[in-house]
């Protein structure tokens, strides 16, 4: 069956990313690993040499213009941040390493001032281990417990299970709005306000969302947002973490060191205000300027025309996938972003990575940092292949030609 693909221009997009043009292993670069990262456009990697090769400086603190000139692009590049995701002000947009370490500071710090013994934080059994662990530590220290959102066969949260969970005692729950290891998309907007009616605080991890549509956290409602800029086309080592004002006022610092700081002395240290609070030591400046550029690439096409050109990707993989057999496919939501995950009737998902390598197409193999569901369904792990949208019809028939080819070499 013929797919028709969108409108969108592909070979347009493509262009502009140098990676995809060139062979791995003798083969043209077939890149469908996007949920781990993504790739970069020329836009980026140029607005990261540029602060090098011409502002390069440290922030908030020199007496010369390439300070300023810096700071005035790391401020800016947090501004044009905060205003992607509709935040209200720039004071709530902190930069963090990245979506693992937003979720350690709401973890450490909020956690830690406000749960105590008995208290529950839920998230959903497929949640990637950075949004179980750094709960599980606090509850150590918290006498908090973390109990699993029941997920379905399908990979979808069980919304009936979710509300017989919710009570008083629930603190926190904290969901990712897709999942990497399936794709399911969350229904994080019926989500918000039934946790909030159960009086618990919301932190959406945004990581495998935030390139596909746009966030808007005020209609959202949530009371944390984290992501990463690594898989939104901007560098590794940067990302933000978003919150309501009245909780980031009320959190204590997360890290100390300079610039969290409004004066130091040994009778007691005054910190500083929002966002510097949570922002110890010399910041990412060169990601956070090379993650506005990649604001600014997403925000120079039709983002809903992208989405429709991801789904058709997936829906022709999905059926060919299918009816090339013995792949059977894990995780079927109707609600889910271009991830296709599948296991192998005749292999370890591994042996078919390496197959696939071999023939120019990069995928990920394994638990995908989310061990618990994949023990749900009682497989050591899955192929995954995610789909961008740099991708086109020919990637989506290398995959299948190398995915034939390993099940000639393996079956
Ligand atoms: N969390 C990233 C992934 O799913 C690394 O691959």
């Amino acid at each position: 069956m013929v797919i028709a693909l969108s409108d969108f221009d592909v070979a347009a997009i493509r262009k502009q990313f140098p990676i995809l043009q060139q062979e791995v292993n003798g083969h043209p670069l077939v890149y469908l690993d996007n949920a781990a990262t993504t790739q970069k456009p020329e836009s980026v990697i140029d607005a990261i040499a540029n602060y090098y090769r011409y502002d390069n400086s440290n922030v908030h603190r020199g007496a010369h213009a390439l300070s300023d000139r810096a700071t005035e692009k790391f401020e800016g590049a947090r501004v044009q941040l905060a205003q992607f995701i509709n935040a209200p002000a720039k004071e709530q947009l902190l930069w963090t390493r990245g979506t693992t370490e937003g979720i350690n500071v709401v973890a450490a710090s909020w956690g830690r001032a406000n749960l105590s013994a008995g208290d529950r934080v839920l998230v959903s059994a497929m949640e990637h281990h950075s949004n179980i662990v750094p709960w599980q530590m606090v509850a150590e220290a918290t006498g908090a417990i973390v109990e699993p959102i029941a997920v379905t066969a399908e990979g979808v949260i069980d919304l009936s299970a979710l509300r017989e969970q919710l009570d008083e005692r629930v603190k926190m729950v904290a969901l990712g709005h897709v999942s990497n290891a399936l794709g399911s998309i969350n229904p994080v907007a019926d989500i918000i306000p039934l946790a909030h009616a159960a009086g618990a605080k919301v932190l959406i991890d945004a990581a495998q969302s935030i390139a596909h549509w746009p966030l808007d956290v005020q209609a959202l409602d949530c009371d944390f947002l984290v992501f990463s800029g690594h898989k939104m086309f901007g560098p590794t080592g940067i990302g933000a973490l978003y919150g309501k004002r009245e909780l980031l006022e009320a959190m204590p610092p997360y890290q100390g060191g300079g610039e969290m700081i409004e004066s130091v002395s040994f009778a007691g240290t005054i910190y500083n205000q929002l966002p510097y609070k949570f922002e110890a030591g010399t910041p990412n400046i060169a990601g956070a300027i090379g993650l506005a550029a990649a604001v600014s690439f997403l925000q120079s096409f039709d983002r809903e025309a992208a989405d429709r050109h991801e789904q058709a990707l997936l829906r022709s993989a999905e059926q060919q996938l299918q009816a090339l057999g013995g792949f059977p496919l894990v995780g079927t939501s109707r609600e889910k972003t271009a991830v296709m995950s599948f296991t192998c009737d005749f292999a370890h998902p591994q042996d078919v990575g390496m197959i696939l390598d071999q023939q120019g197409v990069a995928v990920r193999t394994g638990n995908h940092c989310a061990q618990p569901i994949m023990d749900q369904f009682g497989i050591p792990g899955t192929v995954r292949a995610s789909f961008s949208l740099y991708n086109n019809e020919d990637d989506v028939a290398k995959l299948m030609a190398a995915l034939a080819k390993a099940k000639m070499f393996l079956a």
